[in-house]
């Protein structure tokens, strides 16, 4: 990919200029923020970085949409974050307003790139953009199932002591309160989790992921976490960038599978040059699928909400 712009350069946004520049995902990265200064100085500071890791990735800041023109990708990270307490819908009204002036932006000044929503709540904001574009499903996805199923894997490694290179875990669902963390698909090199670690204890790290955001917010006080979430982006955009056709869980517009319709929710999916190239579908056994169908209701409860306050 030459260029991918990043819309909203708070520490979300940072971070995945820092990782896309560092790690030549692209030619050029562009921060777009409404903050006077502020997107330039975030990316001079990256910029000061390049000699350290010997990257040339052309990294600059701007105030003006405009300058989002030629870009193959936008990734859009621009909201207000949750405060301690808040759940991720409750900031809904305000974020999905932001959304639909940067989708007005993308629409004029980059109609042909693909959009990458990371805002919260982004199941919601994914819909609500291809909604907004009219544009086909490949080319409006979210992250939030890369970033759920890291932390995943790191609470299954510190439960084990086993590497977390070797641990592969799959998170799908909405990105709340009902998120579908799945065990049966968990493995240690191939080997199911469950082998290592008792039923109660995987219970417990389902749960600890599905609080994952809310336990570093409670710590962190004044932030979001915002290091996972980058490093989950960067996941994303290489396997875009380079075509690598990698399976991972994204925020997907359903049309049709797993039984949902018009509705934006984490599912195994393709990524490639083409953007998002495939759903994949899998069997659930009874309380998967009970917790899937929980999950689609209240993504399509927020999905409402939205259409009631916006009249569309
Ligand atoms: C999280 C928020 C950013 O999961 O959604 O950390």
């Amino acid at each position: 990919m030459e260029k991918v712009v990043i819309m909203g350069a708070g520490r979300v946004g940072e971070t995945t200029a820092q990782f896309l520049a560092e790690q030549e995902l692209c030619r050029e990265v562009v921060l777009i923020d409404i903050r006077e200064d502020a997107p330039q100085g975030v990316a001079l500071d990256i910029l000061q970085t390049a000699p350290f890791f010997r990257f040339d990735t052309e990294v600059r800041g701007s105030n003006d949409p405009a300058a989002m023109a030629g870009a193959d990708l936008v990734v859009i990270t621009a909201g207000i974050p949750r405060k301690p307490g808040m759940s991720r819908s409750d900031v809904l009204e305000t974020n999905a307003a932001i959304i639909d002036g940067i989708v007005d932006d993308v629409l004029c000044h980059a109609p042909r790139a693909s959009i990458l929503v990371v805002s919260n709540p982004v199941d919601v904001l994914t819909w609500r953009v291809w909604q907004r574009t009219g544009w086909p499903r490949e080319r409006v996805m979210g992250q939030a199932g890369v970033l759920d199923a890291s932390r995943m894997a790191t609470f299954i490694a510190m439960e084990t002591g086993f590497s977390s290179r070797d641990i592969t875990t799959i998170v799908l669902g909405g990105h709340g309160d009902s998120m579908v963390p799945l065990p049966r698909f968990c493995t240690i090199n191939g080997i199911p989790v469950s082998h290592f670690v008792s039923e109660e204890r995987i219970r417990d790290i389902i749960q600890r992921t599905r609080d994952g955001g809310a336990e570093i917010l409670a710590l962190r006080k004044n932030s979001s976490a915002y290091d996972a979430p980058g490093a989950s982006v960067a996941t994303m955009v290489d396997a875009i960038s380079h075509n690598r056709r990698r399976l991972l869980p994204c925020v997907a517009i359903l049309q049709g599978e797993y039984g949902q319709d018009a509705i934006a929710m984490g599912v195994p999916c393709v990524l490639g040059q083409s953007g998002l190239e495939r759903v994949v579908e899998l069997e659930f056994t009874e309380e998967e699928q009970r917790w899937f169908d929980g999950s689609a209701r209240a993504v399509a409860a927020d999905i409402d909400r939205l259409k009631a306050l916006t009249g569309n």
